[in-house]
């Protein structure tokens, strides 16, 4: 498993690029950017290098901890994956693109997309001193124009991405990453029911031309939550100090709700069932919400069946059940 906190290098190079920014600016301009997201907003509110440093600052931690904890559970299913070729799309400060090089030592190829040339500018900048990502190839444009061009990977990554797009260009940006996926494609959301219905909507069409489900779930039938229920995860992770001050936050650490698919070429042989919610572990019982191939699971485990009950208080949200 691999951690959901920043790479060292990586937060080594955001808090030496905040040396050169006025505190106070990043924080004001992080408020801004976080308020717009909650508006529904999206990334065209970065505009300047403070704008991108406070967006990677706020966000980037988080973001990157969302498409770890996506690997985690890819892995492990599939434990014998290594790709060699990784596509970025949407990739802003490169977050995803430092989480798969984190997660997979065989990638030797990065290709990253944005529209945004302030963030590929910032992304370029934190990569600078990495070994292994200086040398990756980040082309600005549309999504739509720039995947047509890009070459096929093993691994194609979007993360937050897909809620940035008006829905018509949802399904042109789904096809195309598809089209350029020659393996496992991850798509990443916010864990919020209008992120998860984006999920869904992408995972049913792409399974339609010929995609399975890897993760999370273990099967590739229709979704069996009905709303307002919505599936999502979440994701502990360690603010630094530059973290707490540009959020003005107290805590420690956050926690990162998010919804995604992976999506393969090929079936996957054994899918683990999926625990969809935090277990209650009560003195008689263990009662879980495990996604199954023949539907939802309300599961209770008796303490009166010592074994299963010692395994079944272990279970967290988001595990696999094999
Ligand atoms: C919320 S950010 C996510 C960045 C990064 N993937 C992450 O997980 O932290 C969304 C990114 O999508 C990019 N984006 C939005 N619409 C786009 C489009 N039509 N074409 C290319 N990039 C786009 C934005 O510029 C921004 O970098």
């Amino acid at each position: 498993m691999t951690s959901p906190d920043l790479p060292a290098e990586l937060r080594a190079a955001l808090e030496a690029k905040l040396q050169g920014f006025s505190r106070s600016d990043a924080t004001e301009r992080a408020a801004a950017i976080s308020k717009t997201y909650r508006d529904g907003g999206g990334s065209a509110a970065i505009r300047s290098s403070t704008d991108a440093l406070a967006y990677a600052l706020a966000r980037m931690p988080a973001t990157y901890a969302a498409v770890i904890a996506s690997l985690n559970a890819l892995c492990e299913i599939r434990a014998d994956f290594e790709p060699s070729s990784l596509l970025d799309v949407g990739a802003g400060p490169g977050t995803a693109t430092w989480a798969a090089a984190e997660v997979f030592s065989s990638l030797r190829s990065f290709a990253l997309l944005d529209a945004n040339d302030t963030l590929r500018a910032l992304a370029l900048d934190l990569a600078r001193d990495s070994a292994r990502l200086r040398s990756a190839d980040y082309e600005r444009g549309e999504a739509r124009a720039t995947l047509a061009k890009a070459d096929a990977a093993d691994l194609v990554v979007a993360s937050y991405l897909i809620g940035e797009l008006g829905e018509a260009e949802q399904q042109t940006v789904a096809a195309l990453l598809w089209e350029k996926t020659r393996d496992t494609l991850l798509v990443v959301e916010p864990g919020a029911p209008a992120g998860y219905a984006r999920i869904i909507a992408l995972r049913e069409r792409l399974i339609a031309s010929g995609a399975h489900v890897a993760a999370p779930c273990p099967h590739d039938g229709r979704c069996p939550l009905a709303g307002p229920d919505w599936c999502h995860f979440t994701q502990r992770l360690q603010r630094s100090r530059a973290h707490k001050q540009l959020k003005g936050a107290e805590l420690p650490y956050e926690d990162e709700k998010f919804s995604y698919v992976a999506l393969t070429r090929q079936p996957i042989n054994q899918r683990p069932f999926r625990v969809l919610a935090q277990p209650t572990v009560a003195k008689a019982e263990v009662t879980a919400k495990i996604c199954t191939p023949d539907g939802l699971l309300i599961t209770k485990v008796p303490r009166r069946d010592r074994e299963s009950y010692a395994v079944a208080r272990r279970w967290r949200w988001g595990d696999g059940l094999n």
